[in-house]
């Protein structure tokens, strides 16, 4: 267990009270995180030995750390999630209708993949105006969440699953999730599919969340809708969520450190108390996740509320321990109008073999076909025709200029003057007709005489065919 910083003590002694007073047999660890750690000279939170400690242990319950404001600190939220290979994050997202405010009909749960997309912290400055970030979508990485959310749909009674994604725009990094998704869905007939572009797809999740039942999406997505889902749900303060991996897991509240509530006996240790719920599902102890859920939902049922879910229905305000004796208090019943939850004994999903499955696309015959080199470039009012010009002149003979594109827009040829340019250039060359074989000694030639001409060129990405399908994306007005 991470006792966390801010409320992170408070609500972690509350779950403890819980947990204690069922009989989970529960022991906890403390594995020192967080700030402490980050001040004591360890930029990523955590130190060196508390990994290993971490690997033997498996499970890991945390309270929100909160990292330290400035540079150099990275989040160890997100350092954990993917150095443990926590591949999947899963979030449900429930309403308690009419005893809290929310939608009468929600139980969403979101799956979000939980190491890729633009979450590998790729980033780079390239020229004085432009930042990049790099987006990394992996087959195998699709494979094993898709191949997640359809186990855990089929072992916990679920029966739709909604893909997410903007494959309209990023019709190769979202593309291949949707197509992994379809893929992957074929083997699971039982369960109905759809996609829906991400944008109307969370619009409807703030309108209708009733409409869905499972929800798998790439990591940005991912994130961003299952904090909507827990928003429209009621609050963030009783979301859980679980992180797991092939070998380790990690299970902690949706809601971040709370500074401003620290310390006062305020904080809503409901987040923290659903993902130990979870926990003891993981640990297959069921029975006793199954009796503190209920207990809890009795709690809320019986109108005793912390502050930030205080409203019409509430019958006792209580602080954080209270809150806590209460729920321990009600351990053995269950809700009279809220649905009573049940955990029945079930095999645990299989997590070796959904990571372990082979990726389904053979090996490709991958054929160099060209390159884009990305210019930083600032002279003559940045006329492309200038740029083409010197570029052509510096590739004579060894490839041809097919396109320059600025911000993915083409700008030659035949540009339009409207197009916003700045100092940042893709050029785009290719194998010339009369020699369509290539290889990198090409790259690299042409590279060199770009030095020569003193073109600054800032990165170069080469353009591969595979089994004559080519792997880049056309420029946008090409
Ligand atoms: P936050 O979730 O800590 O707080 C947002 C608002 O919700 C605040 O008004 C807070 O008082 C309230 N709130 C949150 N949890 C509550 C609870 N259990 N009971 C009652 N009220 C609750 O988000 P914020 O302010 O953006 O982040 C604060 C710190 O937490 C930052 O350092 C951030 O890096 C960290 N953080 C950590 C996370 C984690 O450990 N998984 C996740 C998100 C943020």
């Amino acid at each position: 267990m991470a006792r966390g910083d801010g409320i992170g003590p408070e609500i972690s002694d509350a779950v403890v009270t819980v947990l204690e007073a069922a009989g989970a047999g529960i022991d906890p660890v403390e594995l020192p995180m967080g700030e402490a750690e980050y001040l004591a000279g360890h930029a990523s939170g955590i130190a060196p030995d508390t990994w290993e400690r971490l690997r033997r242990h498996r499970v890991l319950l945390k309270a929100p750390l909160t990292t330290p404001q400035g540079g150099g600190y990275k989040s160890l939220n997100v350092t954990l999630r993917k150095r443990l290979g926590l591949f999947a994050n899963v979030r449900p997202c429930t309403s308690y209708a009419p005893v809290l405010a929310g939608p009468p009909k929600m139980d969403v749960v979101v799956i979000r993949e939980n190491e890729e997309d633009t979450y590998a912290g790729i980033e780079h400055r390239q020229t004085d105006e432009v930042m990049q970030c790099l987006k990394l979508i992996t087959r195998p990485g699709c494979e094993r969440i898709a191949r997640y959310a359809f186990d855990w749909a089929r072992a916990n009674g679920r029966r739709r699953i909604s893909c997410l994604t903007k494959d309209n725009i990023m019709k190769m990094t979202d593309g291949l999730f949707r197509k992994v998704f379809v893929e992957v869905a074929r083997e699971y007939p039982e369960i109905e599919t759809e996609h829906l572009i991400v944008d109307i797809g969370t619009a409807r999740v703030a309108t209708r969340p009733e409409r869905f039942d499972v929800i798998l999406a790439p990591n940005l997505y991912g994130d961003i809708i299952s904090d909507v889902a827990a928003e429209v749900a009621g609050s963030i303060g009783l979301a859980p969520s679980a992180n797991i991996g092939p070998s380790l897991a990690m299970f902690e509240a949706v809601h971040g450190s709370a500074p401003d509530i620290a310390g006062q006996d305020l904080a809503n240790p409901s987040g923290l108390l659903l993902s130990a719920v979870m926990m003891l599902v993981h640990l297959g102890r069921n029975a006793v996740a199954e009796r503190i859920h209920n207990a809890w939902l009795r709690t809320l049922e019986d109108g005793v509320h912390t502050a930030d879910i205080a409203g019409a229905s509430t019958r006792l305000r209580v602080g954080t321990q209270a809150f806590a004796r209460e729920v321990a208090a009600r351990l053995g019943e269950v809700p009279q109008r809220l649905s009573p939850v049940s955990y029945p004994e079930r095999e645990p999903l299989d997590l070796a073999a959904i990571t372990a499955r082979p990726a389904e696309a053979g090996v490709c015959r991958k054929t160099l076909v060209g390159v884009d080199v990305f210019m930083h470039w600032d002279l003559g009012e940045r006329d492309p025709e200038l740029l083409a010009r010197v570029l052509k002149q510096a590739a004579d003979g060894l490839l041809d200029l097919q396109v320059i594109t600025n911000r993915g827009v083409k700008v030659w040829p035949n540009g339009l003057p409207e197009t916003f340019r700045t100092d940042h250039w893709r050029c785009r060359f290719v194998a010339r007709p009369d020699r369509p074989v290539i290889d990198n000694v090409d790259v690299v030639l042409l590279l060199g005489r770009l030095q020569q001409r003193g073109l600054d060129f800032v990165k170069c990405e080469q353009l591969y065919d595979f089994d004559g399908v080519p792997g880049y994306s056309q420029a946008q007005g090409q």
